[in-house]
C-alpha cells in the first residue's frame, strides 16, 4: 500500500492535466524540429500569426507605467475601489442590468467559481453546468466537497437543450436549498456555443416561475471569460440587461476574469459581480465573498488591477482596447471560418462554434485519436466525449489542410461519433 499522510478527504487527490501535458510534449517537438513543423493547437491563450503569445499593447503599456506602490502595496481585500467599478463597466458596457451591483475581486475566473461553490451551496450539493464544460468545474466542486451535475447543452438539432436543463434543474430545486447553476457562455469553453436571447428569455422566466413562493434560491452564473471575443462590443453583452427585476431568490453572480480580454492570464485578476434585486443579498454578496478573500488567498494582485484602472479611466485607452480586442476577435474568427470550411469539404463533424477560444470534434476514443495525431505533430485536447483545438493559438496556415488530417486519422482508425 503507498504510504499517505493525507488527511481522509484529501488522499488520492490527483490531477493529470491533460492539457498542460500536451502541450509540453508539442514545446519540446518544436524546439526539436522547428516551430513551423508542429501544430499545437492546445495552448488557451491568443497567439499571433508568428507564434507569439499576444499581450495587448495598451495593456503592456499600463504595466511599463506603474510605480513601484501600485505594484507592491497590499490592496484592499474587496480590491480597490476603482477596479471594482471599472470591472462593472466594462463587463456589462451598455447593458448594465437593473438592481444592486456590487463586485468584489477575485484570483481570475477561477476565484470567482471557487467564491459561488464555497458559499452558495452545501457540503454534499450538486452543482450544474453543462455536459460541455471546463474540466475544473468538477475538480473545484469535489475540492470543496460538492458534486458536479451535467444536463446535455445540445439537443439533437444542435440547439440549446432548454428541456434538458429543465429537467435537472427541476430535480435539484425539489432537493437543495440552493441550485447553483454555472452556465459558461458566450463563447463556451470547449464548442464555442452561446445561449440566444431568446435561450435566455426562457431559462430566466422558467427560473422565476420554478422558486416563486419557496424558500429555494437560484445560483445563477454566467461565465463570460471569453465575453471580449464573442462578438461586437455592445452586441455581445446585450443578454445581460436581462438578469435586472429578478425576483430576490434568484441572484446573478457573472464570473468575469482579465485573464483573456486584458490578456493578463497569469496575473490571476477576475472579479465575481452580484446583480440582485435585494439590498440585503447585495450586501450579504459583498460580506460573505470578502471574507472568502481573506479567509484563502487574502488581498489581489495590486498591479493587475492598478494597470486596468488606469486603462479604464482615459477613454482614448478604452477605444485602443477595443480596437486591439477587434483585431484578434477577426483573426480568431478568421481561423475559426477556415477550420469549418474545410471540416465541411471533408465530412469533420464539429459541434455549433459562434466564437471564442476553441472549437470541438465530437467523437469518442479521443485519446486515441490524439495518439495517432501525434505521430504526425499535431497536439490537441482529449476530451471525454471529443477533441479540443484551439483556434485562439494555431495560425491560419497550420490550421489548412487540418481538418482533412483529423478526419484522415478518425478514418483510419474507425472511430465513430
Ligand atoms: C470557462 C472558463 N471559465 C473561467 C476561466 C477563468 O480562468 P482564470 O482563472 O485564468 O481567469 C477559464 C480559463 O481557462 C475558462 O475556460
Amino acid at each position: 500500500m503507498v504510504m499517505s499522510v493525507a488527511a481522509p478527504q484529501a488522499r488520492g487527490k490527483y490531477s493529470e492535466d491533460k492539457i498542460f501535458g500536451a502541450n509540453n510534449r508539442a514545446n519540446a517537438l518544436a524546439d526539436k524540429l522547428g516551430v513551423d513543423r508542429v501544430i499545437n493547437g492546445t495552448v488557451g491563450s491568443i497567439l499571433d500569426e508568428d507564434g507569439n503569445l499576444v499581450m495587448l499593447d495598451v495593456v503592456r503599456q499600463a504595466f511599463k507605467e506603474l510605480l513601484p506602490k501600485d505594484i507592491i502595496s497590499y490592496a484592499p481585500i474587496q480590491g480597490y475601489p476603482e477596479y471594482l467599478d471599472a470591472v462593472i463597466d466594462q463587463c456589462f458596457g451598455a447593458s448594465r442590468p437593473d438592481g444592486y451591483i456590487r463586485a468584489c475581486a477575485t484570483s481570475g475566473g477561477s476565484g470567482v467559481i471557487h467564491h459561488v461553490i464555497h458559499n452558495y451551496s452545501e457540503i454534499g450539493d450538486e452543482i450544474l453546468t453543462s455536459d460541455w464544460h471546463w474540466g475544473a468545474y468538477g475538480s473545484m466542486c469535489i475540492d470543496n466537497g460538492r458534486k458536479l451535475r451535467e444536463f446535455e447543452l445540445l439537443n439533437k438539432d444542435r440547439k440549446f437543450n432548454f428541456e434538458d436543463f429543465k429537467a435537472h434543474v427541476t430535480d435539484l430545486v425539489a432537493k437543495q436549498l440552493n441550485t447553483v447553476i454555472l452556465m459558461n457562455s458566450p463563447a463556451n469553453n470547449p464548442t464555442g456555443f452561446a445561449l440566444s436571447g431568446e435561450d435566455w428569455d426562457k431559462v430566466l422566466a422558467f427560473l422565476q416561475e420554478i422558486v416563486t413562493n419557496k424558500e429555494k434560491n437560484i445560483i445563477l452564473v454566467p461565465d463570460v471569460a471569453y465575453l471580449d471575443y464573442s462578438g461586437e462590443k455592445s452586441e455581445c453583452r446585450r443578454f445581460f440587461k436581462k438578469f435586472g427585476n429578478l425576483p430576490a431568490n434568484i441572484l446573478v453572480i457573472v464570473a468575469y476574469t482579465l485573464s483573456k480580454g486584458f490578456t493578463m492570464y497569469g496575473q490571476r485578476m477576475g472579479a465575481m459581480i452580484g446583480v440582485t434585486s435585494d439590498a440585503d443579498v447585495a450586501e450579504e454578496f459583498v460580506a460573505i465573498n470578502q471574507y472568502s478573500n481573506r479567509a484563502t488567498w487574502s488581498n489581489s494582485n495590486s498591479a493587475a488591477m492598478k494597470a486596468m484602472i488606469h486603462i479604464c479611466e482615459d477613454p482614448e485607452k478604452i477605444k485602443q482596447l477595443d480596437a486591439e480586442r477587434a483585431n484578434y476577435f477577426a483573426l480568431i474568427k478568421e481561423r475559426a471560418e477556415l477550420f469549418m470550411q474545410e471540416a465541411d469539404a471533408c465530412g469533420l463533424v464539429y459541434l455549433p462554434y459562434l466564437s471564442g477560444f476553441f472549437i470541438t470534434i465530437p467523437l469518442l476514443g479521443s485519446q486515441t485519436v490524439c495518439d495517432e495525431l501525434e505521430k504526425e505533430n499535431i497536439f490537441l485536447v482529449p476530451l471525454g466525449k471529443g477533441l479540443r483545438l484551439a483556434v485562439c493559438s494555431v495560425s491560419k496556415k497550420k490550421i489548412h489542410g487540418l481538418a482533412v488530417k483529423i478526419k484522415t486519422v478518425t478514418d483510419k482508425l474507425g472511430i465513430d461519433r
